[in-house]
């Protein structure tokens, strides 16, 4: 794709699309921001979005959708089983992914229960480069633990390297010939890796982490959620991919898995997801359980629109001019936030725009969960809605011990094509009037902590009265503005 410059010299990412439905947003005042984060026990994932104007907790299931998607969704074939649209979507899985095989599921997560039960059971260990929280969760589940394989660069919130979703091969070599090949039931590879900043992996490493598992006789399982930006940032980092399409970059990346699962909700801007497969073999050993968990095999649990909309999603994964766009509002907000000397994960990853709370909130110990209480800060000054990417995410250890996340951060998800320019240098102001003034942000305590996931629907409360404290502040310098 070209590159749309400005004769400003200005680095805008200039939308290729045009609004035609909108939907209204409110922002309430602060007082009531200060009201709503107390009902919902200082997480975001309990707040109500009549209370919230950016919502920025996520892109699964929010990305705009397109004209072409929800015109699809019209001529659904509503049937329970041998419906024509689930034959749409058998070929869009293998016109983009390349693969002949498809097990539909309801969400990703569900491909990640059936892939776990299918294979892990007590001591088994499933290698990656990082874990995603119900990858994790399933796997643990199920007696098994997990492995995280990337670079030390990885960690390193300022950083360029183009890769820091790499696995890291020599260690990855070491678990197998420590743990046995045989206690492996899988290597997973996770596109776009999510918890460390939305940060890709390159073609190359993908082709190392094949080798080891054909020398070991291990399968290679893709996590496709984001596989779309991944591709995105082989076709703008990998000089060997640089003339190449994003299609052809999608099926050299799954073409070296056995087996790829995605959450539809991402990956094609729609609801859903899938798993599929060349293999006849793996798709035996999975597909029994998706009538059991999901629904029969030709929707999975899925509504039959959402298959068309899921159809259509697909190939327009294969859109740069598409897949572009939250990117590159997330580069600029990055760089806008960099400039200012607000700590954020570098270089610019994908999914969203990663804060670094640790040295934000330096002051507040990871006890007391400074990603958490940044993410309620944020919300209260702005009615921006994070999410709390950090060890309030992270899960218990065997013995129920707490365990601290490599990286304190809060991610502010930029759906495709949802958001102005505007509204994201409103973000970009209020996280740096928030800098300013960060160390009148307190910390968070658990009142109310669920055994599995406790992000989701955990209650906190603040250590000390800060919230008021920084309300006011608020008030002094903003008077009556919202
Ligand atoms: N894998 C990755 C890399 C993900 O980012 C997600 C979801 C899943 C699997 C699970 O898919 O939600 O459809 O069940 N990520 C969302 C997020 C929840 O906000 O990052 P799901």
């Amino acid at each position: 794709m070209q590159e749309i410059k400005f004769y400003s010299g200005e680095n805008i990412p200039l939308e290729l699309h045009k609004v035609r439905i909108v939907q209204k947003l409110n922002l309430v005042p602060i007082e009531r921001r200060l009201e709503a984060l107390n009902e919902g026990g200082y997480n975001t994932f309990r707040l109500s979005t009549k209370d919230v104007f950016l919502d920025m907790l996520t892109d699964s299931g929010t990305n705009a959708m397109s004209d072409n998607q929800l015109a699809a969704m019209m001529q659904a074939d509503d049937a329970y089983a041998g419906s024509q649209s689930f034959v749409r979507l058998q070929k869009a899985v293998e016109d983009v992914l390349g693969k002949k095989l498809l097990l539909p599921v309801h969400q990703g997560r569900a491909a990640e229960n059936i892939i776990s039960l299918a294979y892990v059971k007590k001591g088994s260990l499933v290698p990656m480069n990082y874990h995603f929280t119900t990858a994790m969760a399933h796997i643990t589940q199920n007696g098994g633990k997990i492995a995280e394989l990337l670079y030390d660069e990885a960690y390193k919130i300022n950083s360029d390297h183009p890769f820091k979703g790499n696995m890291n091969i020599e260690k990855l070599d070491e678990v197998i010939r420590h743990h046995g090949a045989n206690n492996i039931p899988f290597i997973r590879m996770e596109a776009s890796t999510n918890l460390i900043g939305g940060q890709p992996f390159s073609v190359q490493n993908l082709r190392d982490v094949r080798a080891l598992a054909d020398q070991y006789g291990i399968r290679l399982v893709l996590d496709a959620s984001l596989l779309g930006e991944n591709a995105y940032m082989v076709l703008k980092r990998e000089e060997e991919f640089k003339d190449s399409t994003m299609g052809e970059i999608l099926k050299i990346m799954t073409g070296m898995a056995d087996l790829v699962y995605f959450s539809a909700r991402k990956l094609s801007s729609s609801r859903g997801g899938g798993m599929c497969t060349d293999s006849m073999t793996i798709y035996k050993e999975l597909e029994a359980l998706v009538p059991l968990y999901e629904g029969f095999l030709t929707y999975g649990g899925i509504s039959i629109r959402e298959i068309e909309a899921m159809a259509v999603g697909l190939y327009e994964t294969l859109d740069e001019s598409m897949i572009c766009q939250s990117p590159s509002f997330i580069k600029y907000l990055v760089e806008a936030l960099d400039a200012k000397g607000i700590p954020v994960i570098k270089p610019a990853g994908v999914l969203g725009a990663h804060v670094d709370a640790m040295q934000i909130c330096a002051h507040i110990p990871q006890t007391e969960y400074p990603a958490g209480a940044l993410a309620a800060a944020l919300f209260l000054i702005s009615g921006v809605r994070g999410m709390e990417r950090g060890s309030i995410s992270n899960q218990r250890d065997e013995y129920g011990n707490e365990t601290y996340a490599d990286m304190e951060l809060l991610r502010l998800a930029v759906p495709r094509r949802v958001f102005t320019l505007s509204q994201i240098k409103y973000v970009e102001d209020r996280l740096n009037w928030l800098y300013q003034n960060r160390l009148l942000i307190g910390g968070l305590r658990f009142v109310y902590e669920p055994p599995v996931l406790r992000f989701f629907m955990g209650g906190l409360e603040p250590t000390t009265d800060w919230p008021q404290k920084l309300m006011a502040k608020f008030k002094e310098d903003f008077g009556e503005s919202l």
